[in-house]
């Protein structure tokens, strides 16, 4: 596609973490963004900061995805382009406990948008998918082919995405369907003025650790110790989420090239110890990030790392920020506004 070619998108849960950075990357590169987010897991000061940072507006339909009528509305009052679609439900355990709940807003709610872009002859969709899909896999890097099976009720949400959009491919195969499979997102604007925000303890590693950092909370419990790693704690690849965001305005480019159904890893290849975020907080912060070593989490896969080949290939994306970088500016985010958007 050309690159100067101006598209309306919709960007389900575009109030999110991922979803604002997103925003940035569409709104910077010319294109109208609509959002639909039912703030559930976020706040709209996000899409303030966004229009701030980019000195350019974007529309805000405040809303459920399973909402079939305001989905119709949207699609008869607005000439789509594409959808990125992020709005979902993503705490693993959470998923345990509620799993028709998570079944319902990612399954369901993918279906009913399916339906609306469906009738309003809108066929071209990325899908946050994730790595949870390959479960624990065997062999490492993971490539796209690598066996899936997830292994939590989120994870089969995501999988029963991935395979409900592949059948409707096979259909209808006028449909440009990028089905992106994120490895482990972090970081934050360069500006700091978005970031992840999370509304009670956070799961996941970074956040933790930046919550330690500023005081936030005491310390930080590293979930084992004793995994065959170099230095027994889980690896992961963590990805800055600018890049990632980036990956998915080629997505955009490359499903404007011919109809098509695409399926990519998007992460850096390179894998991390928990105890080497800790250190490469430290250094970006200047902090000490106090931690115990506790008993593994259940579900944890010792190791999981990208093979990021086929995007580079297919897509001309690599993710260009290092781990340092990502702390950096998850750092600048966390000390500016230590409270998040309740700040
Ligand atoms: P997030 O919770 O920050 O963003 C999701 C957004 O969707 C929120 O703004 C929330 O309010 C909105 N939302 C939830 N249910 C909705 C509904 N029924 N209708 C409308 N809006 C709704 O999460 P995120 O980290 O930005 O993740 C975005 C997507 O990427 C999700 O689909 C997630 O599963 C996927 N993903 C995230 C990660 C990660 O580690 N962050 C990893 C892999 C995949
Ligand atoms: N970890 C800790 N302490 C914490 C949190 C995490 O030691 O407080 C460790 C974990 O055991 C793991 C690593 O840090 O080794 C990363 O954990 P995260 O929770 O940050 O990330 P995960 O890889 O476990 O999970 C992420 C997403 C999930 C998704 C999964 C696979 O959060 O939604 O990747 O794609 F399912």
């Amino acid at each position: 596609m050309p690159q100067d070619k101006i598209k309306t998108i919709l960007v389900t849960g575009g109030a999110g973490y991922i979803g604002s950075h997103m925003c940035v990357e569409l709104l910077q590169a010319g294109h109208n963004v609509l959002v639909l987010d039912d703030l559930s897991n976020s706040s709209e000061k996000s899409l303030q900061a966004v229009e701030r940072i980019t000195q350019k507006s974007l529309s805000f339909i405040l809303g459920d995805i399973r909402d079939s009528e305001l989905l119709a509305r949207v699609f008869a009052e607005n000439k789509i382009d594409a959808v990125l679609h992020f709005a979902g439900l993503k705490a693993v355990g959470e998923s345990v406990a509620e799993p028709i709940r998570y079944y319902d807003v990612n399954l369901n709610g993918t279906l009913k948008l399916i339906e609306a872009m469906t009738n309003a002859d809108c066929k071209t969709l990325v899908f946050s998918s994730s790595a949870t899909v390959y479960g624990i896999p065997e062999t490492m890097p993971i490539e796209e082919n690598t066996a899936t099976g997830a292994i939590n009720p989120y994870g089969r949400s995501k999988l029963m995405v991935e395979q409900a959009l592949m059948d409707l491919h096979e259909s209808d195969p006028s449909w440009r369907i990028a089905l992106l499979r994120y490895f482990n997102p972090v970081g934050a604007h360069a500006s700091g003025e978005i970031g992840e925000d999370p509304n009670d303890v956070p799961n996941n590693l970074m956040p933790f650790i930046s919550q330690v950092a500023v005081g936030r909370r005491e310390k930080l419990s590293v979930f084992g110790d004793d995994y065959d790693t170099p230095d027994g704690t889980g690896v992961r690849d963590y990805i800055h989420v600018v890049d990632l965001a980036r990956g998915h305005l080629k997505a955009l480019q490359y499903l404007d090239e011919a109809p098509t159904l695409g399926v990519f890893n998007l992460g850096t290849g390179n894998g991390y110890s928990v105890l080497e975020a800790i250190k490469a907080f430290e250094a970006a912060s200047g902090k000490t990030i106090a931690y115990e070593v506790v008993d593994r989490r259940a579900g944890d896969a010792a190791v999981s790392f990208a093979d990021p080949q086929k995007a580079q290939r297919e897509l001309d994306w690599r993710a260009e920020y290092d781990l340092a970088r990502m702390c950096e500016d998850v750092w600048r985010w966390q000390k500016k506004h230590p409270n998040g958007f309740s700040d």
